[in-house]
């Protein structure tokens, strides 16, 4: 998404017209006219500018087959409208009806067992099917035909959530026609997925199939060129609907939510085939390091859309109803999660739901609208936020300057996590986040790039775990240090090439010289770790209590770069755990164990020092009042509190709190759950 289209235009202009866009998925069909007409006004009430309707509305729009009931749609979009609510009109196929399976059970996903799934849940497709994909084309195309021009319509939406795997006889299809456009020739194939192991090899395309239930270990690059597959295959539904929306003469952006860091979407790939990104966010009440965790989630949407601002298409007001114990959210803490939305790039913020279901599977989910109705805390809230986003309009638009980037690419996460290695406790998702949390707490913005980012500019680059390093990673990395900057790469990264094959000689093969340090083993460490020690000569790592690792750790040697830290006794006793080679103004950092949190932390701190990184006030990043966040998005400075005390916290020169409209001058109080949204106060 690097160049601006006009669809983009589009929605740049509609926040500009309309200020930060706010509401939530709005499912009219659920409920009868006359509630429809109290929906508007409630929503004017709350300031609610902008819903998507009608994500599950195909059994409501086509009940038999070939029908269009458009009759209570045209309604809901004329009342909309003249309630002056924008809309995010989805095309409804996530969900087809119950009849499209009953009659055409091609159409329904098969698990990896063989069990074909049956109507009466939802999502119940398989994007393999060619049946399916017609009639989601027919009615993406009549819907869009019908409502193109409507003017209440200003976005649109395909789809719900992509994320469906089959492995059905048509994916076994669809699978191989794609293995085949891969390698193009099946002795390509023998090679990549290297079938000399076990008897694997096929003599044609035809005898390949999607990895069902097998009687042991699956070949582990199947496994990785299904989830490549999967994800392709799901994109090229979307694709196919979004090319029938503009082709109906629809201007308006289109997109469709993402699931954060989900795991059967590479999203990377996605990211240019949306007009503006969206996400849904659900972080668990209930864990403290969620708001930690969000953020890295926020970081990673603003990173797909180039730096662009971002739809939190959905959130939960309060509870879930999916968790096995759903903790509700106070008013304060739901505005505190919106607001740290707008701070890392959302230029709309919108729930699920709008109006909480009387029947159904998510009947106890929270909704904008309780079922207490207007008259409740959760309401009251709503309406807080929607006064809170008029104000902070002037910073639609802007972006989050960073200066760290990390690492982090789909297949290197799907191909690390196939079972049958070192140890299954290492996890990329943990390793990135640990990392990350470490940026959280100092109030340093961090962008996410994939292997094929142009690093350029960064300070530091953090590859917490990267399975697969490619030839063309390896020397982006090496450009970067050469250019000055300060890399960090963690355990068992640069393993593998891009077909999941392990890079033979000492590791990381493609990063050795760089690193000036490789190991000739991973080994999984025992329970009890492995004590570390901090060389003498090593600032930030003296002091430390009692460093050690666990998980696994690389039998380390240095060739050429310092050691910082050794394993201290046992087995690994002498080993290198930490290395630094300097290269100019740069170096590049590398960290063969999982370490302990204390010694992550003192390592990160000093990258950051080293690399002269500064925080969202402009300082040298440092470890910040436990529970502050702080990010500048534009010239804001927001601060958000998550601890469960008040702060005061010293903020150089005079400014305004663009929620408050307090001035404040040189520092700054924030209550528990509070936000501070600060512009500099301008006195010429
Ligand atoms: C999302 C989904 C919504 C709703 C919500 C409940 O994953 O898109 O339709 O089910 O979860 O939290």
């Amino acid at each position: 998404m690097s160049t601006t289209t006009a669809p983009r235009r589009a929605f740049d202009a509609l926040i500009a017209e309309r200020g930060l866009g706010f509401g939530g998925d709005y499912n009219p069909e659920q409920w009868s006219p006359e509630v429809w007409r109290e929906d508007v006004a409630l929503m004017q009430r709350a300031g609610v500018n902008l819903v998507t309707v009608g994500v599950f509305s195909w059994a409501m729009i086509e009940p038999i087959p070939g029908a269009r009931e458009w009759g209570w749609l045209d309604e809901v979009l004329d009342l909309l409208h003249e309630g002056g609510i924008a809309v995010d009109l989805a095309s409804p196929v996530a969900s087809p009806p119950p009849w499209l399976g009953v009659r055409h059970p091609e159409t329904l996903p098969v698990d990896r067992d063989g069990v074909r799934l049956i109507p009466g849940s939802r999502n119940q497709f398989s994007p393999a099917s060619l049946v399916y994909r017609e009639h989601a084309a027919a009615i993406t195309r009549d819907l869009a035909e019908r409502y193109a021009d409507h003017p209440a319509v200003r976005m649109w939406h395909i789809g719900n959530e992509y994320g469906q795997v089959d492995h059905g006889d048509e994916a076994a299809r669809e699978f191989r026609l794609w293995l085949h456009r891969r390698y193009g020739s099946i002795e390509a194939l023998n090679d990549a997925w290297g079938t000399a192991f076990w008897s694997q090899r096929y003599a044609a395309f035809d005898e390949i199939l999607p990895p069902r239930r097998m009687p042991y270990l699956v070949n582990p690059t199947q496994s990785l060129d299904f989830r490549r597959y999967s994800s392709d295959q799901l994109l090229e539904c979307y694709r196919e609907l979004r090319d029938i929306i503009r082709d109906a003469g629809a201007t308006q952006p289109i997109t469709t939510n993402f699931m954060g860091f989900h795991a059967l979407t590479d999203y990377w790939s996605w990211a240019d085939e949306v007009d503006v990104v969206s996400d849904d966010q659900y972080p668990d009440p209930a864990s403290p390091q969620a708001p930690a965790d969000i953020a890295l989630v926020q970081d990673l949407m603003r990173s797909l859309g180039d730096g662009r601002s971002w739809v939190l298409m959905e959130q939960a007001i309060s509870a879930t109803s999916w968790r096995e114990h759903n903790l509700p959210k106070s008013p304060l803490r739901a505005r505190r999660d919106s607001l740290q939305a707008v701070a890392r790039g959302a230029d709309a913020v919108c729930y699920f739901q709008w109006r909480q279901a009387r029947a159904g599977a998510e009947r106890f989910h929270s909704a904008m609208l309780p079922h207490a109705g207007a008259d409740s805390d959760v309401f009251r809230g709503v309406c807080r936020q929607g006064e809170d986003l008029k104000k902070l309009s002037s910073v639609a638009g802007t972006g989050v300057a960073a200066e760290v980037a990390i690492l982090f690419d789909w297949s290197s996460w799907w191909a690390g996590e196939e079972p049958a290695r070192p140890t299954e406790r290492l996890r990329t998702m943990t390793e990135i986040t640990r990392w990350y949390r470490e940026l959280w707490r100092r109030g340093v913005a961090a962008d996410v790039v994939s292997a094929a980012s142009d690093l350029t500019g960064y300070r530091t680059i953090l590859v917490p775990h990267s399975y697969i390093v490619t030839p063309a990673t390896a020397e982006a990395l090496r450009a970067a240090v050469e250019a000055g900057a300060h890399v960090v790469v963690g355990p068992f990264s640069g393993v593998a090439d891009e077909n999941a094959q392990v890079l033979t000689s000492r590791s990381p093969v493609l990063l050795r010289d760089l690193l000036g340090a490789s190991s000739e083993e991973w080994g999984a460490v025992p329970d009890v770790g492995s004590p570390l020690v901090a060389d003498e000569r090593w600032d930030a790592g003296r002091g430390l209590s009692q460093p050690s690792a666990s998980i696994l750790a690389e039998r380390l040697r240095a060739e050429g770069a310092e050691v910082l830290a050794r394993h201290s006794s046992g087995e690994l006793e002498g080993v290198a755990a930490i290395t630094r080679r300097a290269v100019g103004d740069g170096a590049a950092w590398y960290v063969g164990a999982v370490v302990d949190p204390e010694m992550l932390s003192a390592l990160l701190g000093d990258v950051l020092a080293a690399a002269g990184v500064i925080d969202a006030f402009g300082a040298p990043a440092g470890i910040l009042p436990d529970g502050l966040e702080a990010v500048r998005r534009g010239d804001v400075l927001f601060l958000l509190n998550h601890a469960d005390a008040p702060m005061d916290i010293a903020v150089d020169g005079s400014h305004i709190d663009l929620l408050t409209g307090d001035e404040t001058n040189g520092s700054v109080g924030i209550a528990p759950g509070e936000v501070r949204a600060l512009t500099e106060r301008r006195t010429w």
